[in-house]
């Protein structure tokens, strides 16, 4: 046991005994940061849970976090102005870096439309980080409407809403960048189980 790592409040981070390297070997895959990002409606958690369903048929030891069901809990005391967005963005990449080390195969399904929130996922996980464009123009997104906000949004009813009234910022240089707009959810699912088994990720 070693506590080199001081922190604020006197806090000492604590190594434990039981590596992510003991959990990879157990697991027989290693752990990342699948993060998936793109508007509202373009399809991200249909996404990374037809993704989840692939690698836990393949027995990996995987979980998404999606957008709506984190803003219920762990961030339910945030809202979507700039600075909340950031906020969430953040004990996100927190909490996946957890998972990451836990020997987990996490997937985050957030807009997460600003590319230094991001930016500074990338620094946080380094190479385990993986992002994924789920690229789809507004106008698809708008005509799904699955949840009616782009409606509310275009009748002033919801403000700061995303691809209306507040920036999404595209990806630059994404690990993937994915037509969900017209390609099919397999083929989809294919190319990220691909990259996978390219990095040594998962074995087939
Ligand atoms: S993020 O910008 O902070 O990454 P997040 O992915 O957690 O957003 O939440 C997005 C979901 O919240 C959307 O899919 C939508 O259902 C809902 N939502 C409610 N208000 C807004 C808004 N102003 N902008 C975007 N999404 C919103």
């Amino acid at each position: 046991m070693s506590s080199e790592l001081e922190g604020k409040n006197n806090t000492v981070w604590h190594h434990a005994t039981v590596s992510r390297a003991r959990r990879e070997r157990l697991n027989n895959h290693r752990s990342a940061a699948l993060w998936f990002t793109g508007l509202s409606g373009a399809g991200k958690s249909t996404l990374a849970h037809a993704v989840e369903e692939e690698l836990h048929r393949l027995g990996c030891r995987t979980f998404v976090f999606d957008g709506d069901n984190v803003r219920h809990g762990l961030c339910s005391d945030l809202c979507f102005t700039r600075d909340d967005r950031t906020e969430n963005i953040r004990r996100i990449g927190e909490m996946v870096r957890l998972f990451v080390d836990a020997g987990i195969i996490a997937m985050t399904a957030f807009i997460s439309p600003f590319r230094s929130d991001r930016q500074k996922i990338r620094d946080l996980l380094k190479d385990d980080f993986i992002e994924i464009y789920c690229r789809c123009p507004l106008k698809i997104c708008e005509q799904r409407d699955v949840k009616g906000h782009y409606h509310k949004a275009r009748a002033g009813k919801i403000k700061e809403f995303t691809g209306i009234s507040s920036p999404y910022e595209e990806p630059e240089k994404p690990e993937l960048a994915l037509d969900t707009g017209n390609a099919p959810l397999e083929e989809c699912v294919e190319r990220i189980i691909t990259l996978l088994i390219e990095r040594g990720i998962v074995k087939i």
